[in-house]
């Protein structure tokens, strides 16, 4: 089949002389035009993303692999998401980062593309953007921090973040001490060095097969991931001439497998609403239903934080995702025959990947937790489903029926929870509203609510909160998620008032409010839907288009892909 880039750079008139020229501006010498391969390197390196900072050196090893393939490498940029400054929170403009890398793809002289990804929300928005091209790629993850180094002890990016702001809020640490903490977690290039999201994609993205073996766990500092960045340039040479485009790798087989490796390792449960996002752009059937499932009897293997000890530094070491995967494997966990995009089955990668330390990475007869796939919970207050993480919650609160106390916003959230008089007590219910995709906007990780101070002084760690926001993959405590509909969107949520009675059962996947129907439809008929935010722009579009939690919250328009056609002339 006739290359893309043919259709600029091997044109013999005007047109060509257009395409060519003003490439050569720089030094490209007219042999590069001979149809050879043209990859795309699409680089998400921002100073407003201290993730991704070290991207400039990765894109010169993947750039080292394509030339020495005999490709034609182009590094381009597109709208880079940091979790840490970007306000209202990430997620918002994870859809519009993909639309970004969806048309450059499409409008620019490439055959295969080479994703350079890291912080959080860059490796979905990447991915979803790629997927509704459909041409062939390789996502490279700019790997994990080193170990965060704090007085003798490891610290986790996030996970330490919250625990060490409640023991400042509850007079335990001074700030002194908490100054000295940030200068300690972050510490080297690179991504959260939990498995937080950005870990979790890390590894979701070597589970589907867009990845390169070991993907997941390279540290970003350890010359070994330039080593795997070099070999994706090379790689993807390959899979531009043997035409293997994203959707020959990302099938509902490699989206089970990624949904078996996030509960392996603890995962975020932001993955699941990327995953549905991503499954959705190519075309594959995958709902909540299928992370419930296919997820069932899948324990952590991973002793990692937040909901182990460990750090992805130690996890690489311990032999990284491939021990998790082989052992998934030989316990009938995983579709063997997935493609990969080195060109081997995802078993043949891994099926004699060692494990050299299992106080990391646990064996599945002898697991770290048991069953810890993502639960999918319904009931009145979720007909479309709600979300709980059991390896990060509290045992004691699966099964809990507690009175409401009730946050409308987030903010008022913080204007009342430091309040002595704030009439709560460990057995109640959290309840935050309007934090979901239309809510917020964006749905932001805001779900895991810190607890009340008076709480904390008495001991108590862990309380039942439940929200239609997200949580930072980072996090952990009994906290049920991804409530849909979201309040904004007249969800049963937003009928929720103090005092009401609220049950869990998790093993029956169960999320009720115990209030009658009479009641709530008396309560809904007083229902007022939010205004959108603001009248104009990308946030007025993602209002009147965002799609729910459980379908993704993809802008409804973008479900699905357009292929790699080529546009028509640009004179
Ligand atoms: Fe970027 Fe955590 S803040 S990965």
């Amino acid at each position: 089949m006739k290359k893309r880039s043919v259709q600029w750079f091997g044109r013999q008139d005007i047109y060509g002389f257009i395409y060519r020229s003003w490439m050569k501006n720089r030094g490209i010498p007219q042999d590069q035009f001979d149809g050879r391969p043209v990859i795309g390197i699409c680089n998400t390196y921002s100073e407003l993303v201290p993730c991704n900072s070290h991207f400039r050196t990765l894109a010169d090893h993947v750039k080292a692999g394509v030339l020495e393939a005999g490709g034609f490498p182009l590094e381009f940029p597109v709208m880079s998401l940091g979790e840490t400054l970007l306000r209202p929170t990430a997620m918002l403009y994870r859809n519009l980062a993909s639309m970004d890398v969806e048309e450059s793809i499409r409008g620019n002289p490439l055959d295969g593309t080479v994703l350079l990804v890291g912080c959080d929300k860059t490796t979905p928005a990447l991915l979803m953007g790629a997927a509704s091209v459909d041409l062939p790629a390789i996502a490279v993850s700019g790997g994990p921090m080193l170990s965060g180094k704090y007085r003798g002890t490891d610290i986790g990016s996030g996970t330490n973040v919250w625990s060490m702001s409640e023991e400042l809020r509850a007079g335990k640490i001074s700030l002194e001490e908490l100054h000295e903490a940030e200068s300690c977690m972050h510490r080297s290039h690179g991504h959260c060095m939990t498995m937080g999201t950005a870990s979790t994609m890390a590894s979701m993205v070597e589970a589907l097969g867009v990845g390169m073996p070991g993907n997941a766990a390279i540290p970003a500092v350890d010359a070994r991931r330039n080593v795997l960045a070099r070999a994706a340039g090379r790689r993807i040479v390959e899979l531009v001439k043997t035409q293997v485009n994203l959707s020959k790798i990302l099938t509902k087989e490699a989206f089970e497998n990624a949904i078996r490796a996030c509960a392996a390792i603890g995962g975020s449960t932001n993955a699941v609403i990327h995953l549905i996002a991503l499954a959705r752009r190519v075309g594959v059937e995958l709902t909540l239903d299928d992370w419930d499932r296919a997820g069932r009897d899948v324990h952590c293997l991973a002793n990692l934080m937040p909901s182990g000890k460990y750090l992805m530094e130690d996890f690489y070491y311990a032999g990284g995702l491939p021990a998790v995967l082989r052992e998934l494997g030989e316990n009938r966990l995983l579709h063997r025959d997935a493609l990969t995009v080195n060109g081997q089955t995802l078993w043949d990668n891994v099926k004699a990947a060692p494990c050299h330390n299992r106080d990391v990475i646990f064996s599945f007869d002898k697991p770290f937790k048991e069953n810890t796939g993502i639960s999918v919970l319904r009931g009145n207050l979720c007909p479309d489903g709600a979300i709980i993480k059991p390896s990060a919650a509290n045992p004691a609160l699966m099964k809990h029926r507690g009175r409401a106390v009730v946050f409308e916003t987030i903010e008022d959230f913080h204007g009342r929870i430091d309040d002595p008089q704030l009439d709560i007590d460990e057995t109640c219910v959290m309840v935050l509203k309007n934090c979901g995709p239309r809510g917020y906007p964006g749905m932001a990780e805001v779900g895991n609510m810190p607890l009340p101070p008076k709480l904390l002084k008495k001991g108590v760690t862990d309380m039942l909160r439940i929200s239609d926001a997200r949580m930072s993959g980072t996090a952990y405590g009994t906290v049920v998620l991804h409530i849909s509909p979201e309040a904004a969107s007249g969800g049963t949520l937003a009928l929720v008032e103090n005092g009401d009675l609220i049950e869990l059962d998790v093993e029956r996947r169960k999320l009720e409010l115990l209030v009658s129907e009479k009641e709530l439809s008396r309560r809904k008929a007083k229902w007022q839907p939010p205004k959108a935010p603001l009248e104009r722009g990308y946030w007025k579009l993602y209002f009147d288009h965002v799609l729910q939690a459980h379908q993704g919250a993809d802008l409804d328009f973008l479900v699905g892909k357009s292929g790699a056609f080529v546009p028509r002339d640009n004179h």
